[in-house]
């Protein structure tokens, strides 16, 4: 007991008050004017979108600086090259590569030529959404599969879902929004055995940020030549692009050419110009995976504290366990500044929190704390 009120009320934080012992002092201390009462120290933490709260790296803006003087023409600038850059760091070639605007135009793609005849498409649940929703859109039905008691995908369990009509079977690797990753042996043998006979499309969106011996890339398999496989990547995550759209396929060079006839956008030279100087850039992606570092560590340790729990994260984001429903959290912390991710059904009861600036997410513990801590606290205990 007594052990429970000195963790209280080191949750309660010295400078701020609880909300409760606010509402004491002060009628105006409703939640609802929360903002106005306590002041905020930044604009608005972004705790909900993965993004990289550090991009463009410097490299990238001087090109996109220099890429004005293009934005008169029809292609032109390092498109070209670009390709021929991504190629050689992924031991490809350029026929293996295909350019999106953002990795979202490869995922709507892939989702359209697993619809081409009608079938089914495969995937984890919960998963990112963009591929999926594209396939049921254009009439393709989606079966999905649950993620495993460790909130992992369970590769048996995809494979048992397969179905006959299945065009398609879709990976996130790591996932969004549970940020676990797939053992790369048994990936790879997934990956060999069901795309004898259909596409196995692998998302590798957070790919830059894993740290995970036991990960790996399947762009290595289409390097080797194999069929029937997709790997997108995007230049939004760790290159902090999000806004410029600028995303890659991967596959067996007859599979590019039918994603490139089926793509509808045009990726812009400003784009081009960034992704090409940024993926030369080593520094910013270290500088961004040091601090991405910094930032989980500070909201692993208030997890801990409250005895939550969370996915280890492989990625710029975390998923933790609130027991109070994700709806009235988001609602609370963004009077305090802080936009938190969505509900991710059948989770409803956890929390996606992408990694802002350390100084951001030492605010957003801090405020969590003070509006959820006891509640928390109460519920584990
Ligand atoms: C797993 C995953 N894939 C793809 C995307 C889309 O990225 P892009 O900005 O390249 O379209 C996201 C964006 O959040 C994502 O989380």
């Amino acid at each position: 007991m007594e052990n429970i009120s000195r963790r209280r009320i080191l949750l309660s934080g010295g400078a701020l008050l609880g909300v409760n012992a606010l509402s004491v002092l002060n009628p105006l201390s409703n939640p609802l004017f929360a903002a106005e009462i306590i002041p905020r120290p930044f604009e608005l933490v972004r705790a909900d979108k993965n993004e990289n709260p550090y991009g463009p790296s410097r490299v990238a803006l001087q090109a996109i600086n220099e890429g004005m003087d293009l934005t008169n023409k029809y292609g032109g600038g390092s498109r070209r090259k670009l390709v021929e850059l991504i190629a050689k760091q992924n031991g490809v070639t350029s026929d293996h590569i295909a350019i999106g605007t953002g990795s979202g135009e490869i995922l709507k793609t892939g989702g359209l030529i697993a619809s081409w005849e009608k079938g089914s498409v495969v995937c984890v649940d919960p998963t990112y959404q963009d591929l999926v929703r594209y396939a049921s859109r254009v009439g393709t039905e989606i079966i999905r599969v649950p993620v495993d008691e460790n909130l992992a995908c369970d590769l048996n369990a995809v494979a048992a879902a397969i179905r006959s009509d299945t065009k398609m079977v879709y990976l996130v690797n790591p996932n969004n929004p549970i940020p676990n990753i797939i053992n790369k042996d048994a990936l790879r043998d997934f990956v060999l055995e069901v795309s004898k006979d259909r596409l196995v499309f692998i998302d590798e969106a957070y790919y830059e940020f894993v740290e995970n011996p036991e990960y790996g890339s399947m762009i290595d398999l289409i390097a080797e030549g194999h069929r029937n496989i997709i790997v997108a990547r995007t230049a939004s995550k760790i290159h902090g692009l999000a806004g410029l759209a600028v995303g890659f396929g991967f596959a067996h060079p007859d599979q590019i050419k039918q994603i490139r006839e089926l793509r509808t956008g045009k990726n812009n030279i400003l784009g081009i110009e960034a992704a090409y100087a940024s993926y030369q850039d080593q520094e910013f992606q270290d500088y961004t995976r040091r601090q991405n570092k910094e930032s989980l560590k500070i909201v692993e340790e208030m997890f801990n504290e409250l005895n939550v729990r969370f996915i280890k994260s492989n990625a710029n984001f975390t998923f933790f366990e609130t027991g109070i429903p994700v709806q009235e959290i988001n609602t609370s912390l963004l009077e305090y500044g802080i936009a938190s991710g969505r509900p991710f059904p059948p989770f409803t009861m956890w929390s996606r929190v992408s990694m802002d600036k350390p100084e951001h997410m030492r605010y957003y513990v801090q405020t969590f704390k003070k509006l959820f801590g006891n509640r928390i606290m109460d519920s584990t205990s």
